[in-house]
């Protein structure tokens, strides 16, 4: 088996690496012996790993993808422009595809998948999504006879990390700039502090969890960065940490999605995720609660993945599998004819520079007929927790606040449960118990 690896970065370096190193091995593993034909790369002549064969390198990725002795493209470059042209092109010429690009599946799976299918070859994914946590294997396989609910999951390392210094209390900026210096965040973070990165990952689980063909565009998404320090300690104040969390439902005629800071009991196992680690919850009918973590990402983590997916696609070979068995998966995704927001009819807490603000905010929200469990003073800090009528929805909400003059400082949804989507009583009562000015 002829393999093409495009892409020798973070994560197709060390993947290279363990092709090369880990030969006797995998063609143990799988009973197939393989060529690794070439590395396509922007820069032949950059510094790499001395244990590449610099002959391996070239800068024509095209050529290599459609060389006639490639049966396998394992595309680690990244981005939806070159990378999505050469995994079509590849799958098109009948290449069975690993990827690690959580943009391309997210922005255009639905189409490769089908196409794919079409062709008779398989596209793995595993990579895309929480780095080395296999989760795209457990939806596609081990889950593949269940009806998945819904799912949540923390699935951004960076947003995690920024958070978690932000509770320490470093400001946002400084947070950011330490994330950056240590190498969790891209000199441009757009993509992680705003939430894109997870919507991209929970387009894709979605996918996989439910056989919807949505794509992330769809998915409404709020970012970490307008997250101050003063934000994260009234919740913790409350016995809740602001988690940037990815979640989804199944509706009737499609799915609630959305990724957005929210605030989560300090006891909930997502609470509990530090740093660059990920997890998923998945609510399955039979199977029952499942809850997956481990490293989102990194040239380990994630090479370990796309390795994987390398296995598993040579093993396939070696048993002559019915390749389409994998990608007819892409043919079976149902249109999502909703996309919903998750947090429309959730339990709120607005923060509000005044007490002055708080109090005039509580009588606004009655005066709408919007449940409202009381304002109180966290040391300093006026909260008002509200649980917004399901005939309104949050912009008219905001819209009233803004009517009456008293801007909330940040209005977080209050989530207990990732799976049920409850906010149970008792925290209500939490609230009433605060001594109230
Ligand atoms: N980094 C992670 O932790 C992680 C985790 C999960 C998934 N992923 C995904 O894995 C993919 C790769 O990420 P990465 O972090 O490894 O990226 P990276 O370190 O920036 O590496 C990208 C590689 O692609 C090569 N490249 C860029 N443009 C090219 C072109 N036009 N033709 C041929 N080669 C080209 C680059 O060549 P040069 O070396 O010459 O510049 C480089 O080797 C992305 O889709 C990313 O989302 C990354």
């Amino acid at each position: 088996v002829g393999i093409a690896l495009l892409g020798c970065g973070t994560v197709g370096g060390g993947l290279a690496e363990r092709l090369l190193r880990e030969h006797q091995l995998i063609q143990r593993r799988t009973g197939v012996e393989y060529v690794l034909r070439g590395i396509a790369v922007r820069d032949p002549l950059k510094a790499r790993s001395g244990t590449i064969p610099a002959d391996l390198f070239t800068c024509d990725a095209q050529a290599l993808a459609s060389d006639p002795s490639v049966d396998l493209v394992i595309e680690c470059i990244g981005g939806t422009s070159v990378a999505a042209e050469l995994v079509e092109r590849a799958i098109d010429h009948g290449r069975h595809v690993v990827t690690a690009n959580k943009d391309l599946i997210a922005t255009q799976g639905p189409r490769l998948r089908a196409l794919a299918a079409r062709r008779g070859v398989s596209l793995r994914c595993e990579a895309a999504v929480a780095g080395g946590i296999p989760i795209v294997r457990a939806l596609e396989e081990s889950l593949a006879g269940e009806t998945i609910s819904s799912l949540a999951g923390i699935v951004n390392g960076t947003c995690n990390t920024i958070l978690g210094a932000l509770e320490r209390g470093e400001s946002y900026d400084d947070a950011l700039a330490d994330a950056q210096a240590k190498g969790f965040a891209e000199a441009d973070p757009s993509s992680d502090v705003l939430g894109t990165d997870s919507a991209h990952k929970l387009a894709i689980l979605i996918q996989l969890a439910f056989g919807l063909a949505v794509i992330s565009p769809r998915i409404r998404r709020t970012g970490i960065d307008k997250i101050a320090t003063a934000d994260v300690a009234t919740a913790a104040r409350l016995n809740h940490r602001i988690k940037l969390v990815a979640n989804a439902r199944r509706t009737a005629n499609g799915c609630e999605a959305e990724v957005a800071p929210i605030w989560v009991r300090n006891d909930h196992p997502l609470a509990r995720i530090e740093g660059a680690n990920n997890a998923i919850a998945v609510r399955a009918r039979d199977a029952g609660e499942l809850f997956f973590s481990g490293l989102g990402a990194g040239r380990g983590p994630s090479a370990a993945s796309v390795f994987a997916d390398t296995i598993g696609t040579l093993r396939a070979i070696a048993e002559r599998h019915e390749y389409g068995v994998r990608g007819r998966r892409g043919l079976d995704l149902e249109p999502a004819i909703d996309v919903a927001g998750a947090y429309d009819t959730f339990e709120r807490a607005a923060r509000f520079s005044t007490l002055y603000d708080a109090i005039a905010a509580e009588r606004t929200l009655r005066a709408y007929g919007v449940a409202v469990s009381g304002a109180a003073t966290l040391t300093g800090t006026p909260l008002l927790r509200y649980l917004p009528d399901h005939r309104y929805d949050a912009k008219a909400i905001a819209r009233a606040l803004a009517d009456a003059n008293c801007a909330p400082a940040s209005i977080f949804p209050i989530w207990n449960d990732p799976i049920t989507h409850t906010a149970p009583a008792s925290q209500l009562t939490a609230v009433h118990s605060l001594p109230a000015t």
